[in-house]
């Protein structure tokens, strides 16, 4: 796409056209979301048509990709806070249609929980649409480099480069928590559908690396050059270094 906007407007469409098709067949969509900068436009043109056109989300249940370890959903450098502000207080999904990983502090056995995750989605009967984002270590969700192809959700230790990107949102590096809890390779690539979108000049190497590059755990991203219901959304600047 020649923008960002483009970019972000299409992916809004395919999710409200999935949400739209499964509601005329009496069905939920199941939706796995990401966080950060990139999808923010996304959510703003959702919320815009749910209230200017009507997109219902009543029949969407969603899945949040990762949070990090520990965090309080109040804190607002928590994904609870930023799914809040971004999509859900704006929309009329149902409070028990969400799901984010609970990672606050005194969550007793953050393993059994992880498995609680992975259970939840299947009992959903797995993700219609998982949106992604890519790191600039090419980690999807919190997948960080090394992580393997059957991973599932589990407690991830943060990659260096990761926490440095978090460190303004948590106003220093040394706040930045060492953990996450995410969804595993194995969890995102059984979603019937995904669309990873990158956008700008600083995801072009990466972007370049993930889809042309050597499939490795090195880059957990290349692990979709495997996978047939892959979609890379890109503006034009993310896809400068494609060859
Ligand atoms: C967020 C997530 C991450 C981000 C990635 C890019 O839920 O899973 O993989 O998608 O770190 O972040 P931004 O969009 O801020 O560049």
């Amino acid at each position: 796409f020649a923008n960002a906007t483009q970019a972000s407007i299409y992916v809004a469409q395919q999710i409200a056209a999935l949400i739209t098709q499964q509601q005329k067949q009496g069905k939920l969509a199941v939706l796995g979301l990401a966080t950060g900068n990139t999808p923010k436009r996304v959510y703003q043109e959702l919320v815009r048509l749910h209230q200017n056109e009507g997109l219902s989300f009543a029949n969407v249940v969603s899945f949040n990709l990762d949070e990090y370890y520990p965090i309080y959903p109040e804190d607002e450098q928590s994904y609870t806070y930023f799914m809040q502000e971004h999509l859900f207080k704006h929309v009329n999904i149902k409070p028990q249609h969400i799901h984010i990983p609970h990672t606050r502090c005194e969550t007793e056995d953050i393993l059994d929980y992880c498995k609680e995750f992975e259970d939840k989605i299947a009992s959903f009967g797995g993700l219609d649409l998982q949106l992604l984002g890519i790191g600039r270590n090419g980690h999807i969700g919190f997948n960080e480099p090394g992580s393997s192809f059957d991973s599932a959700t589990r407690l991830v230790n943060l990659h260096a480069v990761t926490r440095e990107d978090a460190q303004a949102d948590f106003g220093g590096l040394d706040q930045v928590p060492q953990q996450a809890v995410s969804m595993g390779v194995n969890t995102i690539r059984q979603a019937k559908r995904i669309l990873l979108l990158a956008l700008g000049e600083r995801k072009s190497e990466i972007v370049s690396k993930a889809l042309q590059g050597e499939i490795t755990p090195e880059v957990p991203a290349s692990f979709l050059q495997s996978l047939a219901q892959v979609e890379y959304v890109l503006d034009h600047e993310a896809a400068g270094e494609i060859i």
